[in-house]
């Protein structure tokens, strides 16, 4: 495998993140490159599929890094995020100690390394043969805010205090990426701890090109109306626009199908690989598919 060259410019990171099959568009390769430059947490927000988890997992496949990937949801706390003590094996050490009839520190022992289960932030600070790893922290709007008062600690200096044990510090911190969906605002603390950057809908040159990296399989001619069908319902103020995992799926269900070009039959069939919502798909049915079909054919000609 060719060595590994960390991204000097702006077109190199974008070259890097093409290398993973990752199509970004300038703004989004100089944010990120920018992070990465200056060491500072990423925090990518915007619509569901618009490829923001992505974007951590091929930079740590790119980058050769460890991804290590905290998902967020209501109510997560230190125990599942940080680290915490294998109570099980603790007692079942004292125990053991009590049967040898041996005095010895057991409390300064059960408190050691070995009993201590390190959870993804914890993992995140510690050094890695591969270099510092890249931290995923996955859809924090889930949770509430006083992890996230926990997290602007974290952050803020890459080092968490274990009562019993001591401070672990990073020596090099780990490349941050947050990601989160909007559904609350995320404190402006944490957000001045990152660069950050709002992942849009991509403009039809660049979805075409996503799906030839993604779904090669799907000609250009079947693809680009995909592409352009799919612009138009995101332009129909729907209850939920398709993101871009659902044009990479819809283009691979027609191929299954063979078609080789949309036409107002199929789409109405598979307008649930598109749309989640049947009220969505309601309104999409019928003339706004057929009007749809004739538009998207004649935009990509
Ligand atoms: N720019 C891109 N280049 C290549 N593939 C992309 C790009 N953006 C999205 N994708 C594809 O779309 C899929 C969905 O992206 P991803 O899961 O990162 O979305 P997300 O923004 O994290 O969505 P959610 O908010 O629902 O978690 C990915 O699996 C990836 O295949
Ligand atoms: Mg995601």
């Amino acid at each position: 495998m060719a060595p590994i060259t960390f991204p000097t410019t702006i077109d190199q990171t974008t070259e890097l993140l093409r290398s993973g099959g990752y199509v970004s568009d300038r703004a989004l390769a100089t944010s990120l490159y920018l992070a990465l430059a200056m060491k500072r947490p990423l925090f990518l927000e915007g619509e569901a599929g618009v490829g923001k988890t992505e974007i951590a997992k091929v930079l740590s496949s790119t980058l050769q890094r460890d991804l290590i990937r905290l998902q967020c949801y209501e109510g997560l706390d230190v125990s599942s995020a940080v680290y915490e003590w294998n109570y099980p094996r603790q007692i079942m050490a004292i125990r053991l100690v009590e049967a040898s009839g041996k005095s010895t520190d057991a409390a300064q022992q059960i408190y050691s390394e070995q009993y201590l289960i390190k959870r993804p932030l914890l993992q995140a600070l510690e050094k890695h043969d591969s270099g510092p790893p890249v931290l995923l922290i996955d859809e924090l709007d889930r949770t509430d805010e006083p992890f996230e008062a926990f997290l602007l600690e974290v952050l803020s200096d890459f080092q968490v205090t274990i009562p019993e044990l001591g401070t672990v510090k990073a020596e090099q911190p780990p490349i941050v990426i947050i990601t989160s969906n909007r559904t609350r605002e995320i404190h402006d603390a944490l957000k001045r701890r990152c660069l950050y950057h709002w992942v849009d809908y991509p403009n039809a040159d660049r979805e075409r090109a996503i799906l030839a990296a993604k779904a090669p399989d799907v000609g250009a001619s079947l693809g680009a109306q995909v592409v352009s069908f799919v612009q138009m319902l995101r332009g129909m103020e729907l209850f939920k626009p398709p993101g871009i995992a659902e044009t990479i799926d819809w283009a691979m269900a027609l191929k299954t199908l063979n078609a080789r070009e949309l036409d107002p039959a199929t789409v109405d069939a598979t307008l649930g690989v598109v749309l989640k919502y049947q009220d969505d798909i309601v309104r999409v049915r019928g003339d706004v598919a057929a009007k749809g079909v004739v538009s998207a054919k004649k935009a990509a000609e």
